[in-house]
């Protein structure tokens, strides 16, 4: 029997950097990226638990292999204490369609696609709740101080409204709506961006904090607005998070100009995603503007746009 789990991308809509420190954030995930996990018993059944075939491998920086090693070496020690879940005899080939370091999720994914599947492998009934504990320790790995939003939205795989230490909150989505994603092509570490905003907070704190706490406020406005059905309202909370992004000094030229060209070419709001610094930016846009605000995010250096909506 070969096994195939897997875990999809996601995008935080508004409050990245201020989740860390208690404010509340939204996550959606996307489900057309995705990360795979191939998993193959081995032939004879003492055979050692190996992994293969990992796309991460193939990066040329070497912290990056080993950070990712020691991820999945977590997710295998988390689920053996948690669950009593001893190593399969087995080889796993873990794959994935999702860009690294650039604020698409895609460590949380893979880390989510190999703990599903030692779960199943071995007859467990899927428990989310320990997938997502173990999928958090491994994001500890990569990005030191984690707030937990990552790991939320991509394994319960559903809009979150999410606050540090409070029970994740399910969003319902009362009317779709459509984003582009666009790659600056520009890796960037989130680990780097999460250490200059703490360097920031310890240098200006009042400044600091305040600019946390409007962050916390927009992102309280666009959950009522995302529950009541009139995500059009969202675009300009989007754009004014990016201007407190900017202040915290996440921002980046090439994202600035990605932000631009999106709203000259029609969107209702734009922002970066995620760590920032480089990445992905996500653009709000009414369906009949889609081809419009593609071509003016390519035209300006987008390497990758991606069409998504949220439902
Ligand atoms: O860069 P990403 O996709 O891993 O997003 C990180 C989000 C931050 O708020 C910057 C950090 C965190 O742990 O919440």
């Amino acid at each position: 029997m070969i096994l195939h789990t897997s875990a999809s991308a996601k995008i935080i809509l508004l409050g990245e950097h201020a989740v860390v420190y208690g404010q509340p954030a939204i996550a959606v995930p996307v489900s057309s990226l995705r990360a795979v996990a191939v998993l193959r018993p081995s032939p004879k059944p003492n055979s050692e638990f190996k992994f293969s075939l990992l796309d991460l491998m193939r990066s040329d920086n070497p912290s990056e292999v080993k950070a990712s090693l020691e991820a999945f070496a977590v997710i295998a020690r988390t689920l053996s204490v948690r669950v009593d879940l001893p190593l399969p005899a087995a080889e796993i080939g873990l794959h994935s369609d999702i860009p690294i370091a650039s604020g698409l999720g895609s460590g949380a994914a893979v880390a989510g696609a190999l703990a599903k599947s030692l779960l199943f492998y071995q007859g467990h009934v899927l428990d989310e709740g320990v997938v997502n504990e173990a999928v958090y320790e491994a994001e500890k790995i990569h990005h030191g101080t984690p707030s937990g939003i990552d790991n939320s939205v991509i394994v319960y795989e559903r809009p979150v409204y999410f606050r540090r230490d409070h029970p994740i909150e399910p969003l319902t989505i009362a009317s779709p709506f459509t984003l582009l994603i666009a790659d600056t092509g520009r890796k960037a570490s989130t680990h780097d961006a999460v250490a200059d905003v703490r360097r920031l907070h310890e240098a200006e704190p009042q400044k600091t904090q305040g600019l946390f706490d409007a962050i916390g406020e927009l992102v309280l406005k666009a959950r009522e607005v995302i529950k009541t059905g009139k995500p059009e309202a969202l675009g300009s909370l989007m754009t004014e998070n990016q201007r407190l992004l900017e202040q915290l000094t996440i921002s980046s030229s090439e994202l600035d100009q990605l932000v631009t060209a999106a709203l000259n070419a029609g969107a209702l709001g734009a922002k970066l995603s995620g760590g920032g610094r480089g990445g992905n930016m996500i653009a709000l846009v009414n369906p009949d503007q889609v081809a419009k605000v593609q071509d003016g995010l390519l035209q300006a250096g987008a390497v990758r746009v991606i069409q998504t909506t949220v439902l």
